[in-house]
């Protein structure tokens, strides 16, 4: 039997992402080593391997075949684009990708006028100004703390991800527009889906039962 290979986003989305497949049998003990420095990890009783990387790194790993399997966030999936079966919402890692900024700038909005819009989702960004509300924007990319944008004057909006909404509040901005919810997501390599169908559909299946039960208590 061959491998079946994971690509977790690294950080908070993997570990709830590991505790909902153990509930359905898939392990890794390996993983939980806290201290290792190790990037791979194996289940060679369930000839399983796991393996970290950055957010926006799994759907790269997934359209290539080099993960069979791929755990990451909607708003990355958006982002990069990339050609692969998104097969479940996993109902974890909730919140909403919005256009965010002070309440004096939902005029440019409703204005449609000529703003910047900064964001670390420059696609996303792109698409819902373009194509959805059909408002030409300039779009700047930033790497994080994108708050700070509409703050020192780099942009009017931002297009950021609000989970709690404490970041906004903390620092005077405001919801103006949502663009759309996201949560974690599991997505599969379009090759894979087929060659190593009854494995990965147990999965599925296995997954999908669990969040009926998890949402009916
Ligand atoms: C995310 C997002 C917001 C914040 C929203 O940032 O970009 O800044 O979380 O959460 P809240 O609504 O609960 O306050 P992240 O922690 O990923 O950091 P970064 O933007 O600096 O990369």
């Amino acid at each position: 039997m061959r491998y079946l290979t994971f690509a977790l986003a690294k950080g908070r989305l993997a570990q709830k992402a590991m505790a909902m497949l153990e509930e359905i049998g898939i392990t890794c003990e390996e993983m939980k080593d806290e201290k290792t420095r190790k990037l791979i990890f194996v289940n060679e009783e369930l000839k399983l391997k796991f393996f970290l990387s950055k957010a926006s790194d799994v759907p790269t790993y997934v359209e290539y075949g080099a993960a069979d399997i791929g755990i990451v966030g909607k708003d990355t999936i958006l982002e990069e684009g990339r050609n692969l079966f998104e097969v479940l919402d996993l109902g974890f890692g909730k919140c909403r990708m919005c256009v965010c900024g002070p309440e004096s700038a939902r005029k440019y909005l409703e204005h449609n006028e000529l703003i910047r819009v900064a964001s670390k989702y420059p696609n996303i960004a792109k698409d819902y100004f373009y194509n959805k509300k059909l408002q030409t924007v300039e779009i700047i990319k930033l790497n994080g703390s994108v708050e700070l944008a509409p703050i020192v004057g780099l942009s009017e909006v931002i297009v950021d991800i609000v989970e709690t909404g404490t970041t906004l509040k903390e620092n005077g901005l405001q919801i103006l527009e949502e663009v759309c919810p996201l949560s974690a997501r599991m997505v599969v390599n379009q090759v894979s889906l087929k060659m190593e169908q009854e494995r990965i559909q147990a999965i599925i299946s296995g997954l999908k039962e669990l969040k009926k039960q998890k949402e009916g208590k």
